[in-house]
């Protein structure tokens, strides 16, 4: 039997399924240059001038930028019957290039990359588990194999990852205070984006930067300053190899790549070469304890079950892992976007 279904509801139907094409417009826009175009001339531009300042045709960019005003993403002003773009806030702050906050590598990477990759999230739903065979033809338990298939893959994956903690990564390494470890050990810890926000805030504290070797030569090569003596590097394979003794482990965006038994191995591993009375920092997206969302969380885990062995999990998923590994005085701090874990050896 039919119910009457308000046209509202129907819109949201409408509106997902449009969603694929207002990334699209994003990305496109962010891609051109619209957002550094605007951000450097300061001033509102017509369609015709952004067009030839950026190469385009006049028409394909009248009708984009049309559309970004739709979306919020620019703004525009009517004078003498002629439309100026300018941007919106938000626009300046995270998609223009130059910003300090700058999203744009990670716009770019989810324009080149996961656009691309999320074609096969049928199937990992059909079959439980990643695509990375189909995707790279890595073999799916080498996730970081597909991901690294060459030097650029990685540096555009490396900038991705940090391009998040110009935003968050203040807010997730002063949620507890670390200053009485002076020791740090980040884990995983690629572009080294954390580790610096870690040093600015505790003018005592070392930070060594634990990831696999070519990651490591990547990371000294791109984002630590020779100068820069309290970052220092240590490459392995935290599966195989021991970790650098430390007061503090850090796992940022870690433990979601894998599964509970990878997770617990990591953790017990962490446990044993911490310094007595120190811990482990566990920064993730987390679910809320009913799964009920938030949504970020369910379209990150959507995310992972396409290209890792693991997921997004609930504080108590994450309680589980840590006591399963000895850890106790288990601490939440819930952030804007990411929570910080910590559990204390
Ligand atoms: C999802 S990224 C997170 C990077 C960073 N912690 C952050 O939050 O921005 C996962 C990191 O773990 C590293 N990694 C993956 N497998 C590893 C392994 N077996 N041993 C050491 N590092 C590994 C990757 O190279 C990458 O830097």
């Amino acid at each position: 039997m039919e119910t009457t279904i308000g046209f509202e509801n129907i819109k949201l139907v409408l509106q997902h399924g449009f969603g694929f094409i207002i990334s699209k417009v994003m990305f496109t826009a962010a891609e051109l240059g619209v957002f550094d175009l605007l951000r450097e001339s300061g001033e509102v531009l017509t369609s015709a001038a952004i067009a030839e300042r950026l190469g385009t045709s006049h028409v394909g960019m009248e009708r984009l930028l049309e559309t970004c005003v739709g979306l919020k993403l620019l703004r525009v002003e009517k004078k003498d019957g002629e439309a100026l773009y300018g941007n919106t806030d938000v626009s300046n702050l995270c998609l223009a290039k130059s910003s300090p906050r700058s999203q744009y590598p990670s716009m770019m990477y989810s324009s080149e990359v996961s656009f691309s990759n999320v074609l096969y999230m049928t199937d990992a739903v059909r079959e439980g588990k990643n695509q990375m065979e189909k995707i790279y033809a890595s073999p799916s338990n080498d996730i970081f194999a597909g991901f690294y298939r060459s030097k650029q893959d990685m540096k555009k994956f490396l900038d991705t990852m940090n391009s998040v903690w110009v935003l968050n990564g203040n807010e997730m390494m002063s949620a507890f205070d670390l200053s009485c470890f002076p020791l740090i050990c980040d884990v995983g810890g690629g572009g080294c984006a954390l580790a610096k926000e870690c040093v600015s805030l505790y003018p005592n504290s070392t930070v060594t930067i634990f990831d696999l070797p070519k990651v490591i030569e990547t990371a000294k090569k791109h984002y630590v300053s020779s100068e820069e003596h309290r970052i220092t590097f240590h490459k392995g394979d935290f599966f195989k190899d021991p970790v650098p003794e430390a007061d503090l482990y850090v796992l940022s965006r870690i433990l979601h790549d894998w599964n509970d038994e990878k997770c617990v191995c990591l953790l017990t591993s962490l446990y044993k070469f911490c310094k007595p009375g120190g811990g482990v920092l566990i920064v993730e997206i987390l679910l809320n304890e009913d799964r009920s969302g938030p949504l970020e969380a369910h379209l990150q885990s959507m995310m992972m079950l396409i290209h890792t062995e693991g997921k997004e999990r609930t504080p108590s998923e994450y309680n589980a892992l840590l006591s399963a590994a000895g850890f106790k005085e288990i601490q939440f701090k819930k952030g804007s976007i990411y929570s910080a874990i910590l559990g204390r050896k």
